[in-house]
């Protein structure tokens, strides 16, 4: 009878620590509830951490896409086991912080395709966790270039702005203020950042036109900006709104230039044209 007691406590002290030796193994994972933001080029650590801080050295640690297609990096055994082929020699853990439970990934020389949501996985014997951080590549494109083109229906006037991820907005307005429709296209280049272009038929009741761009993430707005009066253009700088920087486009002053002669030339062809009219219909008077 006490034989039996006894055997049924050893029993019992054997479960209690067994759930003692799991709960001890237990663990979340801490991430990022926002986006991580990355620069096209530059580093970027994506975050995944222990909670509590136990040791990550013995486990597997596995940086997959959220989709679970990609292996981003594998660490097994002690080992790292693998990247793909679009990771390679681009990825890394901090193998030093392993201890600490810091599960980290480390990612270089960023690209427009990793942008994506990425899954840490962390499995040990009897227990694993996952969370998903989602990276967001930005770059931040050129200034706008803005040219002359003369044609029937006016003057139209282009504005462009190549290297930009992801896709910007791109406005016209009258520098009274008010907004101007232009058709804007948005063209993929084969490293996967867009080129903004728009044009639109300069009106002649205008002052001037300013072309901005503005980029969604960081919300900074890059402006060029076209004077306009009855008989010359006059360009004036294009700045970063936020930096406050002035640049002024030699090129296209010169490009002005030329328009202003053009719209001179016309003029004077015009005027010729009415003195001759003028001097017929006086013949015909007389
Ligand atoms: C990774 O680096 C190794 C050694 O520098 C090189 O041989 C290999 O081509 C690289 N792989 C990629 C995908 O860049
Ligand atoms: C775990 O975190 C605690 C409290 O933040 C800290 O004191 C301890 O040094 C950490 N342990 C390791 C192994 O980093
Ligand atoms: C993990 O280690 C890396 C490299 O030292 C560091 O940048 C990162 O902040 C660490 N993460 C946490 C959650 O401590």
């Amino acid at each position: 009878m006490t034989q039996h007691l006894s055997r049924n406590f050893v029993a019992g002290f054997l479960l209690i620590l067994q759930v003692t030796f799991s709960l001890e193994n237990k663990f979340e994972l801490a991430g990022s509830a926002t986006p991580i933001t990355g620069k096209l080029g530059q580093a970027v650590v994506l975050p995944c951490q222990l909670k509590p801080n136990i040791s990550a050295k013995a486990m597997e640690i596995t940086w997959l896409t959220d989709d679970d297609k990609t292996t981003v990096f594998q660490y097994k055994a002690g080992l790292v086991q693998g990247v793909s082929e679009q990771y390679k020699n681009r990825t890394l853990l901090f193998l030093d912080q392993l201890p600490s439970g810091n599960v980290s990934l480390l990612i270089m020389d960023l690209r427009v395709s990793d942008d994506n949501k990425y899954k840490c996985f962390v499995f040990e014997k009897e227990w694993f966790n996952d969370i998903v951080v989602q990276l967001a590549i930005s770059n931040l494109g050129d200034r706008p270039q803005l040219s002359l083109a003369n044609k029937d229906d006016g003057v139209t006037l282009k504005c462009e702005s190549q290297g930009w991820y992801p896709k910007p907005l791109l406005q016209w307005r009258s520098i009274a203020g008010k907004s101007l429709a232009g058709h804007v296209e948005a063209l993929e280049s084969p490293n996967g950042l867009i080129t903004m272009s728009s044009q639109i038929v300069i009106p002649d009741d205008n002052s001037g036109v300013i072309c901005s761009i503005q980029d969604g993430q960081s919300r900074k707005i890059y402006k060029s900006q076209v004077y306009i009066n009855e008989h010359f253009f006059k360009y004036v700088a294009s700045s970063w709104k936020a930096l406050g920087i002035m640049l002024i486009f030699f090129l296209l002053a010169a490009l002005l230039l030329v328009a202003v002669f053009m719209f001179f030339f016309k003029k004077s062809k015009v005027k010729i044209e009415s003195e001759k009219q003028r001097l017929e219909s006086g013949k015909f008077n007389t």
